[in-house]
């Protein structure tokens, strides 16, 4: 129950995801299309990886910042829940839009979630899963109530097109979920993360920060790009994604055979099958979509999740484990028993009240930086009763905090 401030006493907080979204680019990469650009061919690509096509972000306007924006409406829209009582937003991605400011801090701005705290992680692919171990923590220490978690990629921008090892690889796209603290039991059971960064070289991409910032012979040489020992990552992943789910597993307390799903980072359908091998499994309890959308990185999984719901392939009281690995070299894995609220009766002008606040997000954003330019030539470090004013006045519109 929770108490008269609306929060639940340590002992009762539960981890429930609640709300869940994806988006992708409009334009389809198949195979074929890319047997125009390097020496490859659709029979290699779906044997020794499992992908057919994948999405790529062609269009400049769609970003990091935007699918993760739209893959965030779309998981506050399934759980009816304003942007504006979000706490926390965690962007895990490895194509930010900057170095700084966060992408995280660009989504919260576009989805006026005006409470929200905003940072991004940077886990590459195991990222997600990191990011729900967070917010689970978070939320059961009672130090957040709402948190989207989000993956968002558009690795197609830091992808050599004409290096055929790596370009087949990877999709552009975003998922995201909203979790929320409840006094039912379930939801995030137990959680493992892992690093070993005396892999870092072996899936990098090693110019632009700063060890080695950019200058004319990085861009030249395609330092910005990535750069990948896939046999050592292969080699890698399978092992660290069987080590993950056991321990995983161990620490929720479930068996194997307890298991109704795991949804295994999308990246080649070879790791998925070998890694999971061993717990004998049956084939549809382990999600696979890779072949629709490639490696979409940190985005894989809560892409995956979306499909898995879509397909009725999660029901309530099942145990799911979501399992990771990526660059860094990192992995994690989560283990969740699932329990979504009951559905709740949406009121049918409520698409229409999302828009509209959206669309007041976006107006606020643009008087908030107009507003900036203003102050800076009106108001002077010694003040004037002038600048007093409009700093007043701008102030005012700062704290304004959409319901
Ligand atoms: N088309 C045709 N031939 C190719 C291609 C291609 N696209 N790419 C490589 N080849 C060739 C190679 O040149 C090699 O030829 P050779 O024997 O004459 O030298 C041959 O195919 C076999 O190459 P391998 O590298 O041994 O192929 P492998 O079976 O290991 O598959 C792959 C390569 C798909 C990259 C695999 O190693 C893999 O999936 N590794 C894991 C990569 C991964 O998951 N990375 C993402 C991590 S997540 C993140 O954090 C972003």
């Amino acid at each position: 129950m929770a108490g008269s401030n609306g929060h639940y006493p340590p002992q009762q907080r539960y981890a429930h995801i609640t709300g869940w979204g994806m988006a992708v680019p409009e334009r389809v990469v198949t195979n074929k299309d890319l047997e125009q650009i390097v020496d490859t061919n659709d029979e290699w690509i779906q044997s020794r990886t499992g992908i057919a096509q994948r999405y790529i972000a062609v269009d400049p306007r769609e970003t990091t910042a935007t699918l993760g924006t739209r893959a965030a409406m779309a998981a506050l829209e399934v759980a009816d829940f304003p942007a504006a009582k979000v706490d926390l937003i965690i962007c895990s991605t490895s194509s930010p839009e900057h170095t700084f400011p966060a992408t995280a801090s660009l989504i919260q701005d576009a989805l006026g979630a005006t409470r929200a705290g905003a940072f991004d992680l940077s886990a590459a692919c195991s990222g997600f899963v990191y990011g729900i171990s967070l917010a689970s923590s978070m939320i059961t220490a009672g130090q957040a109530e709402n948190v989207l978690v989000i993956g968002a990629e558009t690795l197609s921008r830091l992808v050599d097109w004409s290096d055929r090892n790596t370009c087949i690889l990877f999709g552009d796209g975003a998922g995201a979920v909203l979790m929320q603290a409840s006094s039912v039991p379930g939801g995030v059971l137990s959680s493992v993360l892992g690093s070993d960064g005396s892999g870092g070289d072996l899936l990098t991409v090693p110019a632009g920060g700063s060890r080695q910032p950019a200058t004319l012979e990085t861009v030249a040489s395609g330092q910005h790009f990535i750069k990948m020992d896939g046999r050592a990552v292969f080699r890698f992943a399978t092992r660290v994604m069987t080590e993950a789910t056991r321990e995983v597993l161990e620490k929720a307390n479930l068996g194997a055979d307890e298991l109704d799903l795991v949804i295994p980072h999308q990246a080649n359908i070879r790791i998925i099958k070998s890694s999971m091998r061993q717990f004998n499994l049956p084939e549809e309890k382990v999600f696979v979509n890779l072949q629709n959308y490639g490696n979409t990185s940190t985005a894989s999984i809560p892409i995956a999740l979306c499909e898995a719901i879509a397909e009725d392939r999660l029901k309530p009281n099942d145990n799911l484990v979501m399992v990771g690995f990526g660059a860094g070299l990192t992995w994690a894995a989560t283990a969740i028993k699932w329990a979504v609220p009951d559905a709740r009766e949406v009121p049918v002008w409520r698409a229409g009240q999302r828009s509209a606040t959206y669309g007041l997000a976006r107006m606020r954003s643009r008087f908030l930086r107009f507003s900036r330019r203003v102050e800076g030539s009106l108001v002077t470090d010694e003040g004037d009763a002038w600048g007093e004013v409009v700093s007043k006045r701008i102030e005012s519109w700062r704290n304004v905090r959409e319901e």
